[in-house]
């Protein structure tokens, strides 16, 4: 039985963008793709608000993850963790031989703007990364906040994974200063998992042309070299740019502001359906996901059966992740996912609690 899901990611797809996917296949090389390569990454920008480079990568978020360190980072990186993502970036930073410290807070809270700030005033740091959205945890970052302590150091590289988060709020890729963005589309994009999205700004095109090592699949200068012509180093994901050529229409045609509006009543209906049943918030107020809510089980309800239970019913939940499996459970509300939808899984949800 197909189980729907409420995972966070990769999560539901809405059926236009398979038959979209299953267009006859075009070359890379080829006139068509260009054009659908131009109309993919115009649309991105406007998504992102954002006149810098916009590029297409055939990987998981992970591999433009690793691209961004191996191609921005010079002397040293500042890796803010606070979850299971973000604790694995810095894991990947030091396997690409980069210099990098993790600058940690414990899982459940933010990267605030004045952690951001001591650590670099140290001036150590030439680069440094965070997650907008922490999927292990359901915290959210104050990204506006962070932005601003970040003009105060133009010479450290800006990254940020967006991954979770993009298109659930505003997150202005140009104003916010952000030298790189990243995101993959299995999750706040709510495509098939394959395909990663990512910015460059000018000075990260100039900081990459100052490193070395960068590799091939995820050199920035060869996306630069390509974008000109509107294409990609290496053959990329074309039935995945087809779909997500069909999503941003779909995401403009619902119009950009009810989408956030949809995921913050979606996030308040979630966290007050956990707390009216007896279930703690992991992350506090203000730091709260509009995509996921992660639940504190204060209710030590056997959360492996309810997991079972549910997918005999037809629905994907998901029982806590890493070190926090079992004590918390996430909801996810991102993507295509409507109100109803929601309230058909939490009264299911009730139906067994
Ligand atoms: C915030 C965040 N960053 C990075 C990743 C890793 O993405 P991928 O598995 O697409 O490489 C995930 C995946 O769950 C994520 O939620």
């Amino acid at each position: 039985m197909h189980k729907k899901l409420f995972i966070p990611g990769p999560i539901n797809v809405a059926p236009e963008i398979f038959e979209a996917m299953s267009q006859p296949m075009i070359g890379h090389r080829m006139k068509e793709y260009a054009e659908l390569h131009g109309r993919v990454t115009s649309a991105l920008k406007l998504l992102l608000n954002t006149d810098d480079r916009v590029f297409l990568a055939t990987s998981s978020a992970f591999g433009v993850m690793e691209g961004a360190v191996r191609n921005l980072v010079k002397g040293r990186c500042a890796n803010f963790c606070n979850g299971a993502f973000s604790d694995k970036w810095h894991d990947v930073t030091l396997r690409c031989g980069k210099e990098a410290d993790a600058i940690k807070v414990p899982w459940g809270q933010p990267i605030t703007a004045e952690l951001v700030n001591t650590t670099l005033a140290s001036g150590k740091y030439d680069s440094m990364t965070m997650i907008h959205n922490e999927t292990s945890t359901g915290v959210m970052s104050p990204l506006p906040e962070i932005a601003e302590v970040m003009r105060k150091y133009p010479q450290v590289m800006f990254i940020v994974d967006t991954v979770s988060s993009i298109s659930a709020l505003p997150i202005p890729v140009k104003d916010l200063g952000i030298n790189c963005c990243i995101f993959g589309v299995q999750k706040a994009l709510a495509l098939p998992p394959g395909l990663a999205v990512f910015t460059a700004d000018e000075k990260a095109i100039a900081r990459a042309k100052t490193v070395e090592n960068r590799g091939y699949y995820f050199d920035f200068l060869e996306f630069v070299t390509n974008d000109d012509k509107n294409n990609t180093p290496s053959t990329p994901c074309i039935s995945l740019i087809y779909g997500l050529d069909c999503q941003l229409k779909r995401i403009f045609a619902e119009g950009i502001e009810t989408r956030w509006a949809r995921h913050q009543q979606m996030a308040e209906r979630t966290r007050n359906w956990a707390q009216e049943h007896g279930f703690g918030l992991f992350a506090p107020e203000g730091a709260r996901s509009l995509t996921l809510t992660c639940a504190e089980n204060h209710r030590d309800i056997d959360l492996a059966t309810l997991k079972t239970r549910l997918a005999d019913r037809g629905y994907a939940f998901d029982d806590g992740y890493g070190k926090i499996k079992g004590k918390t459970f996430r909801i996810a509300h991102m993507g295509d996912l409507q109100p109803a939808e929601l309230e058909e899984f939490l009264t299911v949800l009730d139906g067994e609690l």
